[in-house]
């Protein structure tokens, strides 16, 4: 370990490049008991941008009820409109008045929302599973006519808390469905973080057996059980090449009650770098960032990398220096 920095000993068989997918300001936020100032969100997505991230998914244009926490998403588009253009800044949209919404705010890139299982469609979009796939249809369509980019996101795809096991040939269809309807990309989401590598293996090779090409997936774990990193790496090793990540772990669901924070940008980094990864992303920018933002939240960070690089893990009794120390 040299400068914060692991050392390089890549692997074989892994992507040569991965890019990072970063969730932060709305994942992350989306389930904070405050409402955070939108010039505090808006300097968070500047903040990440000179850290390196590309892609950082800016807000939602859901219904204003359902997640206050993003009610100011018109507030927060001019405020982040002074952003290169080859950034995306990715926006979630549920139907036809959120793509409204977002087309008026100049938005580019959008993703619907779908879930692997009927309960967690009811919870999160109150509609029926196929409701909510009719919803997103027309959503789609229009969206691809008007040149955008469309991510698709599937939920509850490892397991689900009102359901429990969710079969892989469920998760399979919504996703089919979803590429059929012309999403460039999809998110295979682990909401409630209870995957384990097996079982990313598994889901990837199902999608492979039914044509789905790897090349459109991305995965999105939540880590409430600390197996985010560790399923990356089986997502790694089957070629998924595109990664979703919170800039210091933050996350959750309001709709989904066991869904803590988000896989860490930071984690995901450091196992990156020292895989001999190439992300484009400066890590001790990063965790600046994460550690700024967790004084507006007034908590510390829960990821593991961002605690060793501030020295938050060096209290009084430890010996050991932190890295920013050194
Ligand atoms: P609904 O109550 O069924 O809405 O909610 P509706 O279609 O019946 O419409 C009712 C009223 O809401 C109408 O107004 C609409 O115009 C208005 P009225 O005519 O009565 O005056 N309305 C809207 N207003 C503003 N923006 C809109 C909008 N839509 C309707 N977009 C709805 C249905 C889908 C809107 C609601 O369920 C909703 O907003 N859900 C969003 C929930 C959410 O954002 N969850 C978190 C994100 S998903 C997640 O975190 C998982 C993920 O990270 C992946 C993973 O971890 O697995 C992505
Ligand atoms: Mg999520």
């Amino acid at each position: 370990m040299t400068d914060g920095l692991p050392t390089r000993f890549p692997a074989g068989g892994l992507p040569p490049e991965v890019r990072i997918y970063e969730v932060g300001p709305r994942d992350g936020l989306q389930n904070e008991q405050s409402t955070v100032p939108v010039e505090v969100k808006a300097e968070f997505i500047h903040r990440l941008r000179d850290a390196g991230l590309r892609t950082i998914e800016a807000t939602s244009f859901v219904h204003p009820k359902w997640v206050p926490q993003l009610a100011d998403a018109e507030q927060l588009m001019p405020l982040i409109s002074d952003l290169p253009r080859d950034l995306r800044l990715p926006v979630l949209v549920p139907n036809a008045r959120g793509l409204e919404r977002a087309v008026a705010h100049g938005c580019r890139d959008i993703a619907v929302f779908a879930s692997a299982t009927e309960s967690f469609a009811k919870a999160n979009l109150n509609r029926t599973l196929s409701e909510s796939l009719a919803m997103f249809e027309p959503v789609v369509t229009r969206a691809k006519a008007e040149g955008q980019w469309v991510r698709g996101y599937v939920s509850m795809c490892f397991g689900d808390p009102w359901e429990g096991a969710v079969p892989l040939a469920q998760v399979v269809g919504v996703c089919r469905a979803l590429l059929e309807m012309g999403c460039d990309e999809l998110s295979l989401g682990d909401t409630i973080g209870v995957a384990t590598p097996g079982h990313v293996s598994a889901l990837l090779a199902a999608l492979n057996e039914a044509g789905v090409p790897t090349g459109q997936l991305a995965v999105h774990f939540h880590d409430t059980y600390g197996q985010a990193l560790s399923n990356t790496l089986a997502a790694l090793q089957h070629g998924v090449a595109t990664v979703d990540a919170s800039a210091g772990g933050l996350g959750g669901c309001p709709y989904a009650k066991s869904a803590t924070g988000n896989l860490a940008t930071e984690d995901l980094v450091w196992m990156l770098r020292g895989l001999g990864i190439d992300t484009g992303v400066d890590l001790a920018r990063l965790t600046d960032t994460s550690d700024w933002m967790a004084g507006r939240l007034g908590r510390p960070s829960p990821s593991r990398t961002v605690r060793a690089l501030t020295g938050a893990d060096t209290g009084p009794g430890t010996d050991q220096p932190s890295h920013k120390e050194q």
